[in-house]
């Protein structure tokens, strides 16, 4: 007998069924693909939060394309989600984090290219901490060329079709937007559903939290470094400075300033100079998923969606968040921007 609130649950599965229905001339194959990618989130939960059993902790001794060691969850990630996508034949490529180069799958006329951050926050997992994984899903342009090219992956922002993420926290929140505005799923583990818990989130028109790895402070623009001292000045409406939040899971900093408002900044440094965060599996799908929730994402001097790609892996500084303190940051790093070439 089902309870009231239980017959008032809609799943994911049933969530996009009846987004698709909105669109009659759909073919369901993007609705397959998020269900996919809903599939192997569910397989990667039940692996992070049973991590410490099942000595899945710790490194496999391998390091992705960017030298940085890969841990044993990371790959796992990325061969759940690479064969989820792989079963249903529509998309034709992958990239991700963990490969170095395109990731060919067997349907050669599969319509869709999709970007994987498998777990972003990886260096979080040995002390519990949330990780997460990130998707960036493209149409395919020239699809009746049988050659499955890189370059047919390298395209803005702008045009993903579909972007999201999967939070493996206290709870699994699965968030995606296909550009329709953003909804929110948590896993209930007893029925092993994601659960419909928000259907248009918006993000808080302005926060006060700010979010920065302040270890690397000495390399910051003046302009950056004048905001943050802004910050913890008295905010005149609440009569107190910004509360300072770091995680450095970057899913997990996003998603609290979805929720909660706010800034997330991964400015360019000496030791990245060019940001650290990769532009088309981690910053692109995130501020398409921020943007529609009526929020911001910037490079510092255009929009993060904007910008063309010039290769899979490349990096980009990033100032995302909500629109009234993005604007803020933004002014201050024009306002400096020429003492900064004197400093
Ligand atoms: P990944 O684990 O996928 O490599 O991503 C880690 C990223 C991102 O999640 C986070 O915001 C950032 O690294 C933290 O970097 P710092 O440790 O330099 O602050
Ligand atoms: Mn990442
Ligand atoms: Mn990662």
């Amino acid at each position: 007998m089902q309870t009231v609130s239980e017959a008032r649950l809609v799943t994911l599965e049933e969530y996009i069924i009846q987004s698709q229905n909105r669109f009659p001339g759909a073919t369901g194959e993007l609705s397959q693909l998020l269900r996919d990618i809903g599939l192997a989130a569910k397989i990667i939960s039940r692996e992070v939060n049973k991590a410490g059993i099942t000595n899945i902790l710790g490194v496999d001794g391998s390091k992705n394309v960017h030298g940085e060691e890969v841990k044993k969850l990371d790959v796992f990630s990325d061969h759940q989600l690479i064969s989820a996508l792989e079963r249903s034949q529509i998309t034709c490529m992958v990239i991700s984090e963990e490969n170095d180069g395109i990731v060919r799958l067997s349907s050669k006329g599969g319509k869709y290219i999709v970007y994987l951050d498998p777990l972003d926050g990886s260096s979080n997992i040995d002390v519990n901490v949330s990780v997460g994984s990130i998707f960036s899903i493209y149409m395919r342009e020239a699809r009746f060329d049988p050659t499955v090219k890189e370059s047919d992956a390298l395209q803005p922002g702008i045009r993903q079709v579909a972007a999201g993420y999967v939070l493996y926290g206290s709870s699994t929140t699965l968030a995606y937007t296909t550009g329709l505005g953003v909804s929110l799923f948590t896993l209930d583990p007893s029925i092993g559903e994601f659960i419909l818990c928000n259907r248009n989130i918006k993000i808080p028109q302005k926060g006060t939290i700010y979010s920065i790895n302040e270890g690397s402070y000495n390399s910051w623009d003046l302009g950056l470094k004048k905001y943050i001292k802004y910050c913890q000045e008295t905010d005149p409406e609440t009569g107190r400075p910004y509360s300072a939040r770091y995680i450095g899971s970057m899913v997990a900093d996003v998603h609290r300033t979805l929720i909660k408002g706010g800034i997330f900044i991964y400015p360019h440094s000496n030791r990245y100079p060019e940001g650290k965060l990769r532009l088309m599996y981690e910053c692109n799908p995130l501020s398409m998923i921020i943007e529609q929730a009526g929020g911001m994402a910037s490079n510092g001097e255009r929009r993060i969606m904007e910008i063309e790609p010039v290769a899979i892996h490349q990096r980009t500084p990033i100032y995302m968040g909500s629109p009234i303190n993005v604007r803020k940051v933004l002014d201050f790093l024009v306002e400096y921007a020429e003492e900064k070439t004197l400093a």
